[in-house]
């Protein structure tokens, strides 16, 4: 049964980015699979005042189930006034594939959507962004399009080798789709081995320049930044010290992207920082506890840590905290 996303009560992303784009500072998007990294990001939103965008992969959304989802987000606004202050949430949907897709989460109460282009030629990514956006927005949800190819792996398009976005197709691409936002690639790339640098060396810096120029051309239009987690040292030195192997796993420095966010950037995606963070308490929980086995007992300080560490990263990082 289709629902809309008012009646979940969520908000599309449109007011959200207006606000960033005049408060120079980007909305979190940080994805989630299942109830305890819901309950997180809820929770460091809501001690922290920020705006949030719960986002959904394809592959997320096959794991909890789409109708579990329709109400997992209804419970996370419910949620959000229980702990005691409204902000505005968005659901989105991250890397959509296909226009069937899209539709599906439209009709299942999302009330922003990504349609991913990028992998297509430049005539195709329009023609099929321009068909997502005819359909969401009858129904008023927003659309996120991508021009410019990152690396990594983007759900199931897998990239080794990035193409940064050329600055002169952003604005026939945004005039010709209608999208309410647009993903460029300038550098950031998914996962957690962002980098090839040895030991000491440091990351190649984002390519601003692009950015900019994107900006020119379209002055005003909302950048959203894909492939932002820093990959945070202190979490992948507690993988490797609880028994994983991690070797080589680099992200963005935090500088890089508080200068996205202050500048038209108004969106900012990280998911593996979520995992990394997850991960290294519940390997230091195991190690530390070998003859526990109630879940609850592992699931509680992995929660705990990604409350403070999405917390840290809407005051630190994208200046998202107090704006909600
Ligand atoms: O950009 C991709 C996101 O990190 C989602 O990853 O497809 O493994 O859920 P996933
Ligand atoms: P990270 O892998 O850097 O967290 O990027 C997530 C992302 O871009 C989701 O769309
Ligand atoms: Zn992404």
């Amino acid at each position: 049964m289709a629902v809309s996303y008012r009646e979940l009560g969520l908000v599309n992303t449109r007011d959200m980015f207006a606000k960033a784009m005049g408060g120079k500072y980007a909305v979190p998007a940080y994805n989630f699979n299942n109830l305890e990294q819901l309950q997180a990001i809820i929770t460091a939103c809501v001690q922290t005042k920020s705006p949030v965008i719960l986002q959904v992969s394809k592959g997320a959304r096959d794991y909890a189930n789409a109708t579990m989802l329709r109400y997992m987000a209804m419970g996370a606004v419910a949620y959000a006034k229980e702990l005691g202050y409204e902000i505005p949430i968005a659901l989105h949907l991250d890397h959509g594939d296909t226009f069937e897709t899209c539709k599906s989460c439209v009709d299942y109460g999302f009330s922003s959507v990504m349609i991913d282009g990028s992998h297509h030629s430049f005539e195709d990514n329009i023609a099929l962004t321009k068909q997502v956006v005819e359909y969401a927005h009858r129904f008023d949800v927003t659309v996120e399009g991508e021009l410019g190819v990152l690396a990594g792996i983007e759900d199931d398009v897998q990239s080794e080798h990035s193409h940064y976005t050329n600055p002169d197709q952003v604005v026939e691409f945004v005039e010709k789709t209608g999208v309410d936002s647009l993903a460029i690639s300038i550098g950031t790339s998914h996962g957690a081995y962002k980098f090839k640098v040895k030991p000491g060396e440091s990351v190649p810096p984002l390519r601003f320049d692009i950015l900019e120029e994107c900006e020119q051309r379209i002055p005003g239009f909302p950048i959203v930044l894909h492939g932002a987690s820093s990959v945070l040292p202190e979490y992948v030195e507690m993988i490797n010290m609880y028994g994983g192997k991690m070797d080589n796993a680099v992200g963005i420095p935090e500088e890089q992207l508080r200068k996205a966010a202050a500048s038209a950037v108004c969106k900012i995606n990280i998911d593996s920082d979520g995992r990394l963070a997850f991960t290294a308490k519940i390997r230091e929980f195991m190690a530390q506890n070998p003859s526990k086995f109630d879940p609850r007992e592992y699931l509680k300080p992995a929660r705990a840590e990604l409350v403070k560490m999405y917390a840290a990263k809407n005051e630190n990082v994208l200046g998202s905290a107090g704006r909600a």
